[in-house]
């Protein structure tokens, strides 16, 4: 007979922990950056099928060239093209129906499609407002609400489907201000986030599990120019306790670990990954 502690160290098949062996994933924003990061993660912790989809088809079809070359995936598994524009509800609609024509079901949602908006307090434009806050907040429920049947369809208690959606530091302290304020970035992070964890709650009985991300300064096309405007890449590295900025596997390790059966007890909660910036500056 086992001995407590042999059975206490037993830990079933601890090997595969992190493995995503045939899961198909959904990623908005998946053409470039944070997005094309966790889907190279995805692909080569085992996925069989990713879905990658931004509004431009050419990007969405380089993206899924590149992750197509990667040699270490599955046998068959492939990155698939699925451009839409997910701002508008009919767009995600569709993007539904034609993910459904090459899946009867989807382990995994990365809602990580997003946009920012840089002016003063004093001219921080209506339309701006309106359009960071409808993709970076409604169309996350939408997508998330129109992709739960999806979503559904083979989760389980043992193994249930996974939501990751992509906040920002700017979401839990204070984003840029000045002449480039963020003001509806900030506030759109703080409020996903905040949606994320109610739908932990609201889907963790049906098998859907959700949590954030809370990235920091990763050298993005979106983060370029705040980047530059906050004093360029070496003096951000410098003035972060782990001296350095974010890099795609930062990204890629997190997403994968996750959507992993090694996550399967974390329902609502965020991953900050800046490298400890937001605890405080480290002085140059
Ligand atoms: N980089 C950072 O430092 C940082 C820090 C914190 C949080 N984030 C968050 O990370 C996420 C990804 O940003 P990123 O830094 O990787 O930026 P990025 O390289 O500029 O990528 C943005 C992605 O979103 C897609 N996209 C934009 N509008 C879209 C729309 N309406 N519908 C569908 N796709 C759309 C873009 O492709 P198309 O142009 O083809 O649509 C692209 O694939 C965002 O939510 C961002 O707020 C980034």
């Amino acid at each position: 007979m086992a001995s407590e502690a042999q059975a206490q160290a037993d830990i079933k098949d601890f090997p595969s922990i992190f493995s995503l062996k045939g899961k198909v994933a959904v990623i908005t924003g998946g053409s470039r950056g944070l997005g094309l990061h966790a889907a190279s993660g995805l692909l080569q912790a085992g996925c069989s099928k990713v879905f990658i989809t931004s509004r431009k088809a050419k990007a969405c079809e380089e993206a899924c060239a590149a992750l197509n070359a990667l040699p270490n995936r599955q046998p068959g598994a492939q990155a698939i093209s699925v451009p839409a524009d997910s701002s508008k509800v009919s767009e995600i609609e569709r993007l539904v129906k034609e993910v459904e024509k090459h899946t009867d079901h989807v382990d995994i949602l990365f809602a990580n499609a997003g946009a920012t908006w840089g002016a003063s307090f004093d001219t921080h434009p209506p339309d701006a407002f309106s359009k960071v806050m409808d993709l970076n907040v409604k169309s996350v429920f939408y997508c998330i609400q129109k992709f739960a049947p999806l979503l559904e369809r083979r989760a389980s208690l043992e193994d249930p489907s996974r939501v990751v959606v992509t906040g920002s530091v700017a979401g839990i302290n204070i984003g840029s201000l000045g002449a480039n304020a963020t003001y509806a970035y900030s506030a759109s992070k703080a409020a996903v986030l905040h949606l994320t964890r109610n739908l932990a709650v609201e889907l963790g009985p049906r098998h859907i599990l959700c949590n954030g991300l809370a990235p920091g300064f990763f050298p993005t096309k979106m983060a370029a120019g705040l980047m530059e405007l906050s004093g360029g890449t070496k003096s951000l590295a410098e003035a972060t306790p782990n001296q350095r900025l974010g890099l795609p596997e930062d990204v890629a390790g997190t997403v994968v670990y996750l959507c992993s059966r090694a996550s399967g007890h974390v329902n609502g909660d965020t991953i900050v990954l800046d490298g400890g910036s937001s605890l405080g500056r480290v002085k140059l």
